[in-house]
C-alpha cells in the first residue's frame, strides 16, 4: 500500500481512496495491540520527533507510543521545555532539528498553518497534529476507522457535529474527511460559534437546535467549548450552554437506537456531555483513544518509506 505524499498536512485535499488506503493500513495494524509483545520491526533506524507547542494528552502519547510500536526512535519536544521560552523562533527550532536528520516531524502549533510552513521548509516528513483551529487530521482518521468499526462508512450515513465548532480543528478535518466519502454531516454550535462557510460545504446541514441536528442520525461527535481560543465567553453561561447544547439521555434518545456517541477529548463533563451519556455502552470515546495509536502507526508506517 503507498501514500505517496510526503506529509499528512490535512483531511482537505485527501481522496477517498487515500482516506480508504490509511485506514486500511491502520485496520491491519490494530491487532499488535492485542500481542504479548506489541512491537514490529517496521521503522527499525527512523526517528520520529513530536514537536508539541500546546499540551495535548491523546495525541502526543499515541504518536509516541505509535513510533515505539514500530521500533522507530521517538523524542518528544515541548515547548515550554526547549529553548523556545528563550525566544527561538519556529523555523529555527525546525532548522536545528532538521540538522539531526529526523525521518518524521509530528508538530502540534497553535498558529493555523504553522505545520504548512515547517513541510515547506525542512526534508523531513511533517504531519500536522493540529494547527490553530484548522485541522487535526489523524484525529478524523481516527474517527472514521472507530465508525467503521459500527457503521458502514458510505453515503446514507448522518453525522452530528455538536459544539463549538468555530474553534475546532477536529470538527474541520471530520467535515472534509466524512463529505469526501459522501456522507452527510450536520453541524449544531451557538451562532456565535458557527462560522457562517459552513452553509456552503457541500454535505453539510446547518442546524440550529441539538434536537434538529440529532433526529435521526447514526454517529453524535460532541466538542467541547474551546476557551482557551475564546478572548470571551461566546455564550451567557456554562450553565446555559450545558442546558441547551449539552448531550444527555433524552436528546441521545432523538437518534438511531443503535447510534455511537463520539468526543475528541479532552471531555467537559456535565457542560457538552453528561456523564451518564460518556460512560453509557452507546459511547465509543475510549475506543477512538485505541484506535488512535493504530491510525497513527498507519501514518508513519506509510510516511515513513516502509509502505510500498
Ligand atoms: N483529541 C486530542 O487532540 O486530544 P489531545 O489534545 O489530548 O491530544
Amino acid at each position: 500500500m503507498v501514500f505517496k505524499r510526503k506529509d499528512l498536512l490535512g483531511t482537505r485535499d485527501l481522496t477517498a481512496d487515500e482516506i480508504r488506503n490509511l485506514l486500511a493500513s491502520a485496520n491491519s495494524f490494530l491487532e499488535i495491540a492485542e500481542r504479548p509483545l506489541k512491537k514490529v520491526p517496521a521503522l527499525r533506524g527512523k526517528t520520529v520527533v513530536n514537536l508539541f507547542y500546546e499540551p495535548s494528552t491523546r495525541t502526543r502519547t499515541s504518536f509516541e507510543i505509535a513510533a515505539k510500536r514500530l521500533s522507530a526512535d521517538a523524542i518528544n519536544m515541548s515547548a515550554s521545555t526547549s529553548s523556545v521560552v528563550k525566544g527561538e523562533s519556529l523555523l529555527d527550532t525546525v532548522d536545528n532539528i532538521q540538522a539531526m536528520a529526523p525521518d518524521i516531524i509530528v508538530v502540534r502549533h497553535r498558529h493555523v498553518g504553522a505545520a504548512h510552513l515547517i513541510a515547506g521548509h525542512i526534508r523531513a516528513s511533517v504531519v500536522n497534529a493540529g494547527d490553530g483551529a484548522n485541522e487535526h487530521p489523524t484525529q478524523a482518521l481516527l474517527d472514521l476507522l472507530t465508525i467503521s468499526q459500527h457503521k458502514s462508512l458510505e453515503s446514507g450515513l448522518k453525522v452530528a457535529i455538536i459544539g463549538d465548532i468555530a474553534h475546532s480543528r477536529v470538527a474541520r478535518s471530520n467535515i472534509w474527511a466524512l463529505t469526501t466519502l459522501g456522507i452527510t454531516v450536520r453541524v449544531c454550535a451557538p451562532p456565535t460559534m458557527l462560522p457562517r462557510e459552513m452553509e456552503k460545504i457541500a454535505g453539510v446541514e446547518v442546524c440550529r437546535t441539538p434536537e434538529e441536528a440529532l433526529e435521526g442520525v447514526d454517529v453524535v461527535m460532541m466538542l467541547r467549548i474551546q476557551l482557551e481560543r475564546q478572548d470571551k465567553l461566546l455564550f451567557p453561561s456554562i450553565r446555559d450552554y450545558a442546558r441547551i447544547f449539552g448531550l444527555n439521555r433524552q436528546r441521545l434518545a432523538l437518534a438511531k437506537a443503535d447510534a455511537i456517541v463520539m468526543h475528541p477529548g479532552p471531555m467537559n463533563r456535565g457542560v457538552e456531555i453528561t456523564s451518564e451519556v460518556a460512560d453509557s455502552d452507546r459511547a465509543v470515546i475510549l475506543n477512538q483513544v485505541s484506535n488512535g495509536v493504530a491510525l497513527r502507526m498507519a501514518v508513519l508506517f506509510l510516511l515513513g518509506g516502509q509502505g510500498s
